[in-house]
């Protein structure tokens, strides 16, 4: 008899700012039209958090909204780990500020980044600490504050992304439940291609490096959209054969929300009807970490993905970094 643990999703919660950018505001920013944005990304508007707002606070909300969904209460969290590129401090980490709010005195706690695929990159891990015993309540959040390393003079970057957090609380899954498989990669050599060059032992905060703009994020938009097809593709093609499944097993996928013809890609690349792929991108942007995971809790509350369902969630990101979790909800 098989005695192995599976970890699974015991709950989910999300949190978005309240305040919209739409692209009719970024039309009085930058040169740029609502007609470029909306066909050349599939995006709206995005939610941008106050200034006296940061990364943990959303993601201290998106916890306990998981922990509610799960009935579960904040002292019984063995570990927190918080997948994030916009930490509050660059130490000490996010995940002891969220630990602190959330009151979840029994936990452990630490960051993760590896950018967009950081969602994926914690479930993995979060797993593997459930499956082998060590902790039976985990919470994985991803959140972040793209807005904050964002130049706002820079059309290219600027519609692109958005502001949010996303949580689930793992623990051990029911019988036939839980994640089945997952799949990680990572390719340093493209590192130059989705970059905040300064700020890090490298390029350390000087008043050239702020005046060079520096500190906000840089994209070769070609080089990862090429990238980013490739790697949902193979992704989930490796999560789906890697458990003796295929495409037609999928219930629902939820992938990394970056710009609609990449989801658009996947989706006829794998004859998906358009209803079994989760789409946030026109209201939220690209929110970084955070984007699968709410995608995931809107998916759930909105009763698209069920008890029982199969959903990939994958995603790719800055490192370069690809990732994609098989989840049997
Ligand atoms: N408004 C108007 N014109 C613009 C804008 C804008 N906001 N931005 C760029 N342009 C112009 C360019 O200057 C260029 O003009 P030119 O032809 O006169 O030189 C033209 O539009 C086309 O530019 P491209 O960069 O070729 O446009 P493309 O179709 O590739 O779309 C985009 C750009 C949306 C960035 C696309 O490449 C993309 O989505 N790439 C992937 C992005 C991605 O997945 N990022 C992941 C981030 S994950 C993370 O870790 C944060």
């Amino acid at each position: 008899m098989d005695y192995r643990v599976q970890a699974g999703v015991l709950g989910t919660g999300s949190a978005l700012p309240s305040r919209v950018l739409s692209n009719s505001d970024l039309e009085r920013m930058v040169d740029t039209s609502d007609e470029w944005i909306t066909t050349r990304t599939g995006i709206k508007e995005r939610r941008i958090a106050e200034a006296n707002e940061s990364t943990s606070d959303y993601a201290t909300l998106a916890c306990q909204r998981a922990l509610e969904s799960a009935g579960v209460s904040p002292d019984e969290v063995d570990l927190i780990v918080c997948a994030t590129v916009t930490p509050d401090t660059m130490f000490p980490a996010t995940a002891s500020l969220i630990q602190h709010k959330l009151g979840a005195t029994r936990a452990a706690a630490f960051d993760l980044s590896a950018a967009c695929s950081g969602f994926i990159y914690a479930l993995s891990l979060a797993s593997a600490y459930i499956e082998s015993g060590r902790y039976t309540k985990i919470l994985v959040v991803a959140a972040d504050l793209l807005s904050r390393i964002t130049d706002y003079e820079d059309r290219s970057t600027c519609v692109l992304f958005g502001d949010g957090a996303g949580a689930v609380l793992l623990g051990p899954a029911d019988a036939q439940k839980g994640f089945l498989a997952f799949d990680l990669g990572s390719d340093g050599s493209g590192a130059e291609f989705l970059i905040q060059p300064a700020g890090g032992s490298r390029v350390p905060a000087t008043i050239e490096s702020v005046e060079s703009r520096l500190h906000f994020l840089r994209m070769s938009g070609q080089e990862t959209f090429k990238f980013a097809v490739k790697a949902m593709v193979s992704a989930t093609e490796r999560v789906l054969s890697s458990a003796g499944m295929d495409v037609s097993d999928i219930d629902l996928l939820v992938p990394h929300q970056a710009n609609i013809r990449i989801i658009e890609a996947a989706r006829r690349k794998f004859d998906l009807v358009e209803e079994k792929v989760m789409v946030t991108i026109h209201k939220y942007g690209n929110t970084s970490s955070s984007s699968m995971a709410i995608a995931l809790d809107e998916a759930v509350r909105a009763g698209r993905a069920k008890s029982g369902d199969l959903v990939v969630i994958v995603g790719f990101g800055g490192g370069l970094t690809w990732g994609a979790a098989l989840l049997r909800l």
